[in-house]
């Protein structure tokens, strides 16, 4: 598969900054931005509603056909609805890596990604934007913290949003999800091939930022000369 247009691939495990910089970088440097993890979080809510189960078989066949995402600029619609709420939610938090891990739940969201890298100089972040959805992509980061620094982050986010959980229960539900995620046969979480690492865990938002700014940008550099 050919990238078409610029591709920055990001992945990680949960909580080691992913989205926060991918976005800002995207911005800072004129690049869209593709949280996929949102569409994992969006599918994994829509058949969680309808109480289908998270396992293969001719029900989930039948629901996922009736689900459709379209990503928009900033955010992403279900079935022409925006979730963006409730998906960022504790309950989603802790359901979504074992529909994640279905096949046919990553098949129905793989043409969706792709055709992303497309329309102009993406950043994308994930489980495996570099190993799966763009495997051509120019430049690969894999984006680390570690599993304390994470669950504080998250804790804080959560505790932001209003939500009332302890610093334990975020740490298991983080490690689980990783775990999860890292075991699956399906796109499992791993380093890419060729992929910087890098760990988040001594850096302020704005010095991770700064340095993911200036690995893509030196690429995208030496890429369109
Ligand atoms: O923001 P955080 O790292 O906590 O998670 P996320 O990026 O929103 O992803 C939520 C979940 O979706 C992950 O734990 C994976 O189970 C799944 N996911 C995936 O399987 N493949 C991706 N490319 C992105 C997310």
């Amino acid at each position: 598969m050919t990238c078409v247009s610029f591709v920055a691939a990001i992945d990680g495990p949960a909580g080691a900054g992913k989205s926060t910089l991918a976005r800002k970088v995207a911005s800072l440097l004129g690049m869209r931005y593709l949280d996929t993890g949102a569409l994992y979080r969006a599918i994994a809510f829509s058949l969680y509603s309808r109480q289908v189960l998270p396992e293969e078989g001719p029900e989930m066949d039948a629901a996922i056909d009736d689900i459709s995402v379209e990503i928009l600029e900033d955010g992403l619609l279900l079935n022409g609805k925006d979730v963006g709420k409730e998906i960022r939610s504790p309950l989603v938090d802790s359901i979504v890596s074992s529909y994640a891990a279905l096949p046919s739940v990553r098949k129905h969201l793989l043409s969706v990604q792709r055709e992303q890298g497309k329309i102009g100089a993406l950043v994308a972040d994930g489980r495996d934007m570099g190993t799966v959805i763009f495997p051509d992509a120019n430049v690969k980061i894999f984006l680390t913290a570690s599993d304390e620094v994470r669950a504080k982050r998250r804790l804080l986010e959560l505790r932001e949003r209003g939500e009332d959980l302890s610093y334990e229960e975020v740490l298991q539900t983080i490690r689980e999800r990783d775990r999860v995620d890292s075991e699956r046969s399906a796109a499992p979480l791993r380093k890419a091939e060729g992929a910087i690492e890098m760990n988040t865990d001594a850096l302020s938002i704005e010095e991770a930022v700064a340095e993911l700014a200036s690995i893509i940008s030196e690429r995208k550099r030496s890429v369109t000369g």
